[in-house]
């Protein structure tokens, strides 16, 4: 537990459906007259731009759409759509899209002057400052990006994924819109909204975790621990979807006021090098970190049990078990792979991987239990 902790937000955060009113009340407020909407272009033929459109034709400004933002991008490739931005004389960006897209945008936010770029800020984040207004509009639940003051990208050279940590990443105002994530494909609401358990469990049973943090941290885990199977499983879940969307904004913001740990460090290095998606390689990575990590965090897994799970479990170390025998019942009824075979990783691997991980630090700091490069191999090769 820290003993001295702060809690940063985004301004103003809109919740519901259909918030066009809102979103161009904000705009007109900032004085927004030429905004850049970021997207990709799968969203926007489903029709889920449409509806920021409209807000921006209502505050009476005019739009830009920079739709090929790719998947997990390098810093590189965020470096392109930065210098697309710098031509336009934006005064507003608006992210419609999962955590891609809006790490793109809070990256555009910041980097759209000449001072320094993308690749700049990997090497000392601290220079970056807000240059223009950033709206968020998740379409996944989610990374919660929406609530963070990280953006994550891929460094191909070091096979890695980093995190640029600065609070002018922090998005002005959030649009939670139910409507952007009613459709989400079974298996990228599967692999994102674990992604927002981890984040949860990973914030509530960190180092840094303290008065602020757990309180959204338990929140978030209770609210996905009983609708994520339902949000995945039925189209018209519309109560466990939005409950799904507040969750994974509630644990961004727990990761702002605490940091995930051992699952999300050890997950970097699959995604930088196997290019495994976020989600999916948090999903594999988290019962073996947590059964590696209880002895650590048994009270703390015991309270998480408390709130979240009512089956009868007494003693704390029962409790402490089947808070992780549910977690990974989930990831089992959700199909995501468990093993990295499945996702074409072999054995030659685990030193590699291993040593990749090992230089995610900033994370490894906050996990309660050690981390050595031996524990590293161990669990690397556990998945396999
Ligand atoms: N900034 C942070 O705090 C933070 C936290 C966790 C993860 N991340 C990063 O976010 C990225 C992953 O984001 P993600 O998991 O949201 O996935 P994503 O943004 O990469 O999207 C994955 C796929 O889902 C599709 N998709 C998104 N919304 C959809 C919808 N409503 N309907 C249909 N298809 C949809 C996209 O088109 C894309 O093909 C990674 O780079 C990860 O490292 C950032
Ligand atoms: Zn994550």
């Amino acid at each position: 537990m820290l003993s001295k902790y702060s809690l940063r937000l985004p301004k103003v955060v809109f919740g519901g459906e259909n918030p066009t009113e809102e979103m161009a009340a904000a705009l007109k407020k900032e004085g927004a007259k030429k905004v850049v909407v970021f997207t990709d272009k799968s969203l926007r033929k489903l029709g889920l731009v449409e509806p920021t459109l409209e807000a921006v034709k209502a505050a009476g400004a005019e739009a830009a759409i920079i739709d090929d933002i790719p998947a997990e991008p390098t810093y590189s490739e965020v470096q392109n759509v930065v210098d697309q931005v710098k031509g336009l004389g934006a005064d507003a960006i608006i992210a419609v899209g999962g955590g891609s897209v809006m790490d793109s945008a809070k990256l555009a936010g910041v980097c759209a002057t000449d001072e320094y770029t993308v690749h700049d800020l990997l090497a000392d984040p601290t220079q970056a400052s807000k240059k223009i207004k950033m709206i968020a509009v998740p379409t996944t639940a989610g990374t919660g990006a929406e609530a963070t003051p990280n953006a994550i990208v891929a460094v191909p050279e070091e096979e890695l994924k980093v995190g640029i940590v600065n609070d002018g990443l922090i998005a002005d105002y959030v649009v939670l819109d139910a409507n952007m994530i009613k459709n989400l494909p079974r298996s990228i609401a599967a692999a994102t909204g674990v992604d927002a358990l981890c984040h949860a469990i990973e914030c509530y049973t960190c180092n840094k975790a303290n008065p602020f943090s757990d309180i959204f941290a338990l929140e978030a885990f209770d609210l996905i621990m009983n609708n994520i199977e339902a949000a995945c499983d039925d189209p018209e879940a519309m109560g466990a979807k939005r409950a799904m969307q507040i969750a994974s904004f509630y644990a961004g913001i727990a990761i702002t006021a605490s940091g995930t740990t051992a699952v999300h460090a050890l997950s970097y290095p699959l995604g930088g090098k196997y290019h495994i998606a976020h989600g999916v390689s948090n999903a594999i990575l988290l019962c073996p970190v947590m059964h590696f990590n209880e002895p650590a965090i048994r009270e703390r897994l015991a309270a998480a049990y408390d709130r979240a799970i009512h089956a009868g479990a007494t003693t704390v170390e029962e409790k402490s078990a089947a808070v992780i025998e549910r977690m990974d019942q989930i990831v089992d009824h959700l199909n995501i792979p468990k093993k990295l075979d499945e996702l074409g990783v072999t054995d030659a691997s685990v030193d590699e991987l291993a040593g990749a991980g090992m230089k995610v630090q900033r994370l490894l700091t906050n996990n309660m239990r050690e981390v050595t490069l031996e524990d590293a191999r161990a669990l690397y090769a556990q998945i396999l």
